[in-house]
């Protein structure tokens, strides 16, 4: 079953083919990185035009890669939502279309249901119940799949998510949007004990996360240093802090995410495979850490970094899953009108 998927829940805009929920024909991705860049975040009105120009380039570059016409797919997906809603109209308003006017199905997907089967994707043999860590920048969960879209939800951020953490952590240095690569980049060369941060929520049937504190303990340090050291703008501090405070801080979301993970897991024996995904999941420390720390179960990431972060192939294997868990379900979606929502129901 070939599906073409669509993905524009924030500042990517994204078209994909894939092949039966694993194969992927194409990925295509246009990041709006440089041109948030310049105001540090995700400005929405900004993104939503962006993905008006890009939509689609995206979706006939992702045809012409996947050598596929419109006629040979099976089935169209979107992410409906959670996200920002002027970029997701313009992602459900074009598969809207293209599933009225061609006549095929139309897949709602739950965009954080797309990075749960990320690490789906080119890989074999996956064994259900598994236990999966989700870490974005919009997004923070524990999840575990029993079955085909069988979800239970057992933990997820109070506040910011990880991702989010190190975005905001790097704007307090003066460092580039995204933060996550720049401080895991940075961290290489500091101490990871030179500033001694909690982990959040340490009660051990708590599996929710909480980042806002770390992110305060982070802010008061910095401003500590600005204030005994006389320093007038972000620009005048050492690389030896940054580096020290980006290592310390990595630490403490790593060993938190694995923290909470690790009480999951006990909770549920069960569990054959770990996969940890969404973008904060390219993160090299977390992998290690997170290898060493379970040695005897079977852990997958995404198979190629470009899974970490948004795409649309994500969402093509999940409406794939979506579609073996309910098949007689495809046929009353044909010419479906899928509207944005903000639901966090992942099915
Ligand atoms: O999954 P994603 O592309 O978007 C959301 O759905 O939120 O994740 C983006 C997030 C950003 O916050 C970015 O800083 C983080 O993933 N990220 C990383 C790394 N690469 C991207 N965080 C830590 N280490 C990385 N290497
Ligand atoms: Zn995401």
């Amino acid at each position: 079953m070939k599906i073409l998927a669509i993905e524009s829940s924030c500042d990517e805009t994204a078209a994909a083919v894939v092949e039966d929920g694993k194969v992927v024909l194409s990925n295509s991705v246009f990041s709006q990185i440089a041109i948030h860049q310049k105001t540090g975040g995700v400005v929405p009105e900004v993104a939503a035009r962006e993905h008006l120009k890009k939509i689609i380039p995206v979706i006939d570059n992702a045809l012409k890669e996947a050598k596929t016409t419109l006629k040979q797919i099976d089935a169209l997906a979107v992410t409906q939502g959670p996200g920002l809603i002027s970029s997701l109209i313009i992602g459900t308003t074009t598969a809207s279309a293209l599933s009225y006017f061609l006549d095929k199905p139309l897949i709602p997907v739950n965009h954080i249901s797309g990075h749960l089967y990320s690490a789906f994707l080119e890989q074999e043999e996956i064994s259900y119940p598994l236990m999966v860590l989700t870490v974005s920048g919009g997004h923070n969960e524990i999840v575990k799949i029993s079955d085909h879209f069988k979800f239970s939800l057992l933990g997820e951020t109070l506040d910011d998510a990880a991702g989010e953490a190190f975005d905001k952590v790097a704007r307090m240095l003066g460092l580039s949007y995204p933060g996550g690569p720049v401080i895991s980049k940075k961290a290489i060369s500091g101490d990871k004990n030179a500033f001694n941060f909690p982990i959040a929520l340490r009660q051990k049937n708590n599996l929710n996360f909480s980042f806002s504190g770390l992110k305060t303990a982070v802010l008061y340090e910095i401003k500590n240093f600005v204030s005994e050291n006389n320093i007038k703008s972000k620009s005048e501090l050492p690389d030896e802090f940054i580096s020290n405070i980006s290592a310390s801080f990595q630490e403490t979301v790593v060993d938190t995410l694995l923290y909470k993970l690790k009480n999951a897991l006990n909770q549920n024996p069960d569990c054959k495979e770990i996969h940890i995904v969404g973008g904060v999941s390219a993160n090299q420390r977390l992998r290690e850490k997170a290898k060493q720390q379970f040695p005897n179960l079977k852990i997958r990431f995404p198979a190629k970094m470009s899974y970490c972060t948004d795409n649309a192939a994500m969402i093509a294997a999940a409406a794939y899953y979506k579609y073996l868990a309910n098949p007689q379900r495809i046929k009353t979606l044909n010419q479906n009108n899928v509207l944005p929502s903000s639901s966090l129901n992942l099915s």
